[in-house]
C-alpha cells in the first residue's frame, strides 16, 4: 500500500537508484510515482500512472540533487492524478515528503494550516506533513526536530521520508507502516550528537527490501515510534525522545536475482513455477531425521488448548485450512476474517491466536493480533517476511520461507502457507499418523513439479476464457482451495468468480449456474466426501454447466466432466496444494488470454496497510 524509498551516498546515481527501487516496489501500488532530489534546493518530478510514465517525464526534465526520496502510490485520499502523486511539498518548495499510511486527523490539521495561510496543492492526507515541517523550520527547528514536531501532530499510520533544501540528508519517521534501512559495506551508525564515525557509503531506506536488494543484503528494521537520519556520515536511529537506539544489523536470506522475472512473462508465472523450491525451503531442516516428527525450536513449548486464526484474502483461505488441520486433531480451532475479529469470542484458556500473513504488514491482521494480545492470548505470526511487524510483535513467528513474491496475486506463498500450517499442527497437536502426513508433505515438491511440467490448464483456460462467470466447489480441505481458486480468477481476470462449499450449491448459488458458467470441482479420493461432491457435480451438469474436474482420478467424477485437470494421488491435505496449482494456472492463462495486467491487477496492491 504505497512504497517509499530513500537514498544517500550514491551521488550522481541517486535518481537511477530511486527509480530502480520504485520499479521493485510497484507491487505496493501503481497509481502514480514520483521522486525528489535535494542539495541546496529540492526538485520534484512526479506523474500519475505506472513507473514508465515517471521515466518518460524524467527523460524530458532535469532534476538534480545528491540525496533523494521516491514513492509509488496506491490511492487512499484523492484520485490518482499528477497533483496527488507524491512527493508533496510545502509552500516554500524547500521541503518534500513521501508517505505510506493514513493520517486520520489530517482534515483538522489541514483546516488549521489553511487558516494560517498555507496553500495546498493536492487532495491527500500526506500534504499536511510538509506544511507542518515548514512551520517548524520557520520557528528555527533543525530538519530532524521539525519532522519530529510534525509527526507529533499526526494520528494514524505513517512511514515518512523527507528531504529539506540545504541539508544533504533524508529524515525518516515510522509508526505502523513498514520501513527498513539498507546499508552498504561501510555505512555505519553514528551518534547524531557527535556525528562521528561512519564512512561515506550509501545508505538506503525503503518500505521493503527488494527496493535496494541489488546493492546490499545488510538491513536494519525500524520499529514503531523510531526516527532515522541518513547522511554522508552514515545513519542514526533515535526514539521518540531523540535518544539514539542501538539497532541490530540483519542479513537478508535471499538473493537479488529472486526479485527478477528470470525469463518468465510475468512474476506470477515465475512464482507459480517456484512452488517446488518454495515448498522444499519451507520443509528443510524442520522434520527429524526419521521423518516421524516436526522439529522446530519455536514450536517446542506450544501445546494450545484451542487455536484462533486471523487473516485476510488468500491468507484467510490458508487459515481456514489450518483450522481444519487442528480440528482433525480434536483441538478446537476457528478462523476469523481479521477485519471482523472484534466480534469474535475471546480466546479461551491457553489458546493461541495465529495471524497468517504473507507480508506481515496487513493492517487488519495486525489489528486483530493486537486485539488478541489485549485479550491475553499468546500470538503467532505465520509469515513470509522476516522482520515484519507481525513477526516482531507476536510471541512466536513461523516463517513460511517462500522467498520474495512480487506478483500482487499470491501464488507460491499460499502453497508455502499450507505447508507451514501442516508443520505447525504436526509440531503442536496430536496429528493422526504423523509419519504419513510428513511423507505427504515431503512428496509435494516433486509432485508439484510433475504437475507443472504436464498441466492441461492453458488449454482449459483458452476453452473457457469468454465465459460469463466461473464457479469453484470443493469439500473439506478442498473448500478453501475452491475459495482461493475463485479469488485468483477474480483478481487477475476481472471476471465474476465465486467459490462455494460443494454442498452449498443447491442452497442458492445453483440459480446462477448456466451453460455459460464453467464449474471447477475439486474432487479428491473415493470416500464419502468425494461421493457427495460428485453428486453436486451431477446437479450442475444437469443444468448444462461445463464441468472441469480437478481430481486424482479415484472417484467417477470424470464421467460427468467436460475437462479433467489431473493431480497425483496423495493425502487430502496435500492434495489441496496440488489442486490449487492447477487452478492458479487456469486463472493465469485465462488472464493472459484476456490481456489483463496480471502482475499488477487494477485497484489492488500487494500489501494492504490500511484498515
Ligand atoms: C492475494 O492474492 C491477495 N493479494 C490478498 O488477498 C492478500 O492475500 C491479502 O491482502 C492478505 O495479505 P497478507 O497475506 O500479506 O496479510
Amino acid at each position: 500500500m504505497c512504497g517509499i524509498i530513500g537514498c544517500v551516498g550514491r551521488a550522481d546515481e541517486t535518481l537511477d537508484v530511486l527509480v530502480h527501487g520504485l520499479s521493485k516496489l510497484e507491487y505496493r501500488g501503481y497509481d502514480s510515482a514520483g521522486v525528489a532530489l535535494a542539495d541546496d534546493t529540492v526538485s520534484v518530478a512526479k506523474r500519475s500512472g505506472e513507473i514508465d510514465e515517471l521515466r518518460a517525464l524524467l527523460d524530458e526534465t532535469t532534476i538534480d540533487g545528491a540525496v533523494g526520496i521516491g514513492h509509488t502510490r496506491w490511492s487512499t485520499h484523492g484520485p490518482p492524478t499528477d497533483a496527488n502523486a507524491h512527493p508533496h511539498g510545502d509552500c516554500t518548495g524547500d521541503v518534500a515528503v513521501v508517505h505510506n499510511g493514513i493520517i486520520e486527523n489530517y482534515q483538522s490539521i489541514r483546516d488549521e494550516l489553511v487558516a494560517d495561510g498555507h496553500e495546498f496543492a493536492s487532495d491527500t492526507d500526506t500534504e499536511v506533513i510538509p506544511h507542518l515541517v515548514e512551520d517548524a523550520l520557520a520557528d528555527g527547528a533543525e530538519p530532524m526536530a521539525a519532522l519530529r514536531r510534525a509527526v507529533d501532530r499526526l494520528e494514524g499510520s505513517y512511514a515518512v521520508a523527507a528531504v529539506v533544501a540545504g541539508t544533504e540528508a533524508v529524515f525518516v519517521a515510522r509508526n505502523d507502516s513498514p520501513l527498513v534501512l539498507g546499508l552498504d559495506e561501510g555505512s555505519e551508525p553514528h551518534d547524531e550528537s557527535t556525528a562521528t564515525g561512519g564512512a561515506t557509503r550509501a545508505t538506503y531506506l525503503a518500505s521493503d527490501v527488494p527496493a535496494f536488494r541489488d546493492y546490499t543484503d545488510r538491513v536494519v528494521y525500524l520499529a514503531d515510534g523510531e526516527f532515522a537520519r541518513l547522511d554522508a556520515e552514515g545513519w542514526t536511529v533515535t526514539d521518540g525522545d531523540g535518544t539514539p537506539v542501538e539497532k541490530e544489523i540483519d542479513t537478508v536470506a535471499w538473493d537479488a536475482e529472486e526479485t527478477g522475472k528470470s525469463g518468465y512473462d510475468h512474476f506470477m508465472l515465475k512464482e507459480i513455477h517456484e512452488q517446488p523450491r518454495a515448498l522444499r525451503q519451507c520443509l528443510r531442516g524442520r522434520v527429524d531425521e526419521l521423518g516421524a516428527a516436526v522439529d522446530i525450536e519455536d514450536l517446542g513449548d506450544l501445546s494450545p488448548t484451542g487455536v484462533q486464526f486471523v487473516a485476510c484474502g488468500t491468507s484467510y483461505h490458508a487459515a481456514l485450512y489450518g483450522a481444519q488441520l487442528y480440528r482433525r486433531t480434536g483441538i478446537p480451532a476457528q478462523t476469523f476474517l481479521a477485519s471482523e475479529y472484534a466480534t469474535a469470542p475471546p480466546p479461551i484458556g491457553d489458546a493461541l491466536v495465529v495471524g497468517v500473513t504473507q507480508s506481515g504488514e496487513t493492517a487488519d491482521t495486525l489489528s486483530a493480533l493486537r486485539e488478541a494480545r489485549h485479550r491475553g492470548a499468546r500470538t503467532m505470526a505465520v509469515t513470509n517476511t522476516v522482520g515484519s511487524t507481525a513477526a516482531r510483535e507476536c510471541d512466536h513467528a513461523l516463517y513460511i520461507r517462500a522467498g520474495p513474491e512480487i506478483g500482487v496475486a499470491a501464488s507460491k506463498t499460499f502453497a508455502s502457507q499450507l505447508a507451514a500450517l501442516n508443520l505447525l499442527a504436526l509440531g503442536t497437536a496430536p496429528v493422526d499418523r504423523p509419519r504419513e502426513a510428513i511423507a505427504g508433505l515431503r512428496d509435494l515438491p516433486g509432485q508439484v513439479q510433475a504437475l507443472l511440467d504436464d498441466s492441461r490448464a492453458s488449454a482449459v483456460a483458452e476453452q473457457y476464457q469468454d465465459a460469463g462467470a466461473y464457479f469453484f466447489v470443493g469439500r473439506g480441505h478442498q473448500y478453501p482451495v475452491a475459495l482461493e481458486g475463485a479469488l485468483k480468477m477474480k483478481e487477475i481476470t476481472y471476471k465474476h468468480a465465486e467459490g462455494f462449499a460443494a454442498g452449498e450449491l443447491k442452497h442458492g448459488p445453483l440459480a446462477l449456474v448456466t451453460d455459460d458458467t464453467p464449474v471447477f470441482a475439486v474432487v479428491v479420493g473415493d470416500g464419502e466426501q468425494a461421493r457427495k461432491t460428485v453428486g453436486n457435480v451431477k446437479e450442475v451438469e444437469a443444468r448444462d454447466a461445463p464441468v472441469v474436474a480437478v481430481t486424482d482420478g479415484r472417484s467417477d467424477v470424470e464421467r460427468y466432466a467436460d475437462e479433467v485437470l489431473e493431480i497425483p494421488e496423495t493425502r487430502p491435505e496435500a492434495a489441496a496444494v496440488l489442486a490449487n496449482v492447477q487452478l492458479q494456472l487456469v486463472s493465469y492463462y485465462t488472464a493472459k488470454g484476456l490481456g489483463r495486467s496480471i502482475d499488477k491487477p487494477r485497484n489492488l496492491a500487494k500489501s494492504v496497510t490500511v484498515e
